[in-house]
């Protein structure tokens, strides 16, 4: 395992052990430069592996917003050997938001965990709060048939994967928590998604969401899109991460439906944090 991550962890928190030991156990170890991943890619995968993974990432880039390019991309890494390595690039990410997400969680009932991936998140959220009944949904059906295998080898119980849009799915039973780390923006219309989460939640539930905001304006139309889709807004802070050696920024932002609303500064906030990451 990297130490990197390893000595990262924040102290104080109950864990069964660190995200980045669980993590580790997914194949996710952090890469910090295109050589290390090319390396990687040429050791563990073919050549013919190396090419398509090349030519979807490129597909995807390319068609923003294209759900059919994005869809294909993410079945491609549903391969554990391939999105072991993909997501080797987002290991500190991952570490952060987990990390985050847990204090946060504790004591929740029913967790939902949208646009869930192969799970890394999902089965942690899942160890951290053995009490609780966990739900990743996923638009693409190879990816939860991975993320269910995946589980099952790590023993992890209290989780169930379903394959399902985020911007239709329905549920009987309503969530006291539910949980996005980076889908939502994958979807254009963030206010579609954010309705649905808004039905899916129970009275007193809260919704956390971790994207990749980085600008004032970006945070003030996700804020009118969260606000306009019924949800109150309880915090908005900012959470650093390293990629490739440098820091990067996602925004972390906590919703409720009952509860005074807060209202951030975003030229301030977003401000002050580009001078610290030296944009
Ligand atoms: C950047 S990945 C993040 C995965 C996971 N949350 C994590 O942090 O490991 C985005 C995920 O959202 C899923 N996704 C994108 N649009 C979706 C939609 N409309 N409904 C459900 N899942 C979606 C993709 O299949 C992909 O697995």
């Amino acid at each position: 395992m990297d130490a990197n991550i390893a000595n990262q962890t924040s102290a104080g928190m109950t864990q069964r052990n660190s995200i980045a030991d669980h993590l580790a156990k997914y194949g996710l170890q952090l890469l910090v430069s295109n050589n290390e991943f090319r390396t990687r890619c040429h050791r563990e995968l073919s050549q013919s592996q190396c090419k398509k993974l090349e030519a979807r990432y490129r597909r995807m880039e390319v068609k923003k917003y294209s759900a059919g390019a994005e869809l294909k991309f993410y079945e491609f890494c549903a391969d554990p050997k391939i999105g072991g390595i993909v997501h080797s690039w987002y290991a500190d990410q991952l570490r952060v938001a987990g990390n985050y997400v847990t204090g946060i969680l504790l004591g929740a009932g029913r967790i939902l965990d949208v646009g869930c991936g192969l799970g890394y998140l999902t089965t942690w959220y899942a160890l951290q709060n053995p009490n609780a009944a966990v739900v990743g949904i996923d638009y693409s059906p190879q990816t939860i048939q991975t993320a269910l295998k995946l589980a099952e080898n790590l023993q992890v119980t209290n989780v169930t994967f379903l394959t399902a849009n985020l911007t239709q799915y329905r549920s009987s039973v309503q969530f006291d928590a539910i949980v996005n780390v980076r889908a939502i923006s994958h979807v254009p219309k963030h206010c579609t998604p954010l309705k649905n989460i808004r039905r899916l939640l129970s009275t007193d539930g809260i919704f956390l969401t971790i994207e990749g905001i980085t600008s004032a304006q970006d945070a003030q139309e996700y804020w009118t899109s969260l606000v306009g889709a019924g949800l109150i807004v309880t915090n908005w802070e900012l959470i650093h991460y390293s990629f490739q050696g440098r820091s990067e920024l996602d925004t972390a932002v906590t919703c409720r439906t009952v509860g005074s609303p807060i209202s951030p500064d975003f030229v301030k906030m977003y401000m002050r944090s580009s001078k610290q990451i030296n944009l």
